[in-house]
């Protein structure tokens, strides 16, 4: 059964979508990346409130409204960000390359690497060849863990020297 549905988590409406970046329908293979990426398919969920056990068995029932927007912590899958947020990502990088902007696509916090395993299979797709750059700190920084600053509300703020 689905559950956890706030109303104030909703897609844009079409007129504030089309002002943005433009949504185009991905193709199957993309459609397909994307199921695998968000970890669709084998389904199964870990809430987020239970981070620090989240990926051991079992499981909580698979979500889809949560992994949508990305609201969980996937056990399966390879990126946390959910549909809508891949597909924001998807149109932010269509929207580089229709307008020709030159530059590399370069990710700070990759995770599993999902947002980038669909770059990377976008620029498969498309033909186009930009350099992706993935950073993450795998780990506390600056004896500061990310748990620990988001846990503060400090999530935007923290700077690594
Ligand atoms: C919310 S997850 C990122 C989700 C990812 N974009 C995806 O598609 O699934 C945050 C990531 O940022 C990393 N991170 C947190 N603080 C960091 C820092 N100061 N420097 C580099 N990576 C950091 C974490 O290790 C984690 O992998």
């Amino acid at each position: 059964m689905e559950t956890g549905t706030p109303e104030s988590r909703s897609r844009p409406i079409k007129e504030e979508k089309d002002i943005c970046l433009l949504y185009e329908p991905p193709s199957p293979y993309l459609d397909l990346m994307t199921k695998a990426l968000v970890g669709s398919p084998r389904a199964g969920r870990c809430s987020v409130g239970r981070k620090s056990k989240a990926c051991l068995p079992p499981h909580d029932p698979y979500n889809s409204f949560l992994r949508r927007f990305g609201d969980d912590w996937p056990p399966y899958g390879y990126t946390m960000i959910g549909i809508e947020r891949l597909q924001s990502f998807m149109s932010a990088i269509n929207e580089v390359n229709r307008n020709h902007v030159l530059g590399a696509i370069m990710e700070f916090g990759v995770w599993r690497g999902g947002a980038m395993i669909m770059a990377a299979a976008m620029q498969k797709e498309r033909g186009t060849n930009r350099d992706l750059y993935l950073f993450d700190a795998f780990g506390p920084v600056g004896g500061n863990s990310y748990d620990t600053l988001h846990g503060l509300g400090r999530r935007n703020t923290y700077v690594w020297r």
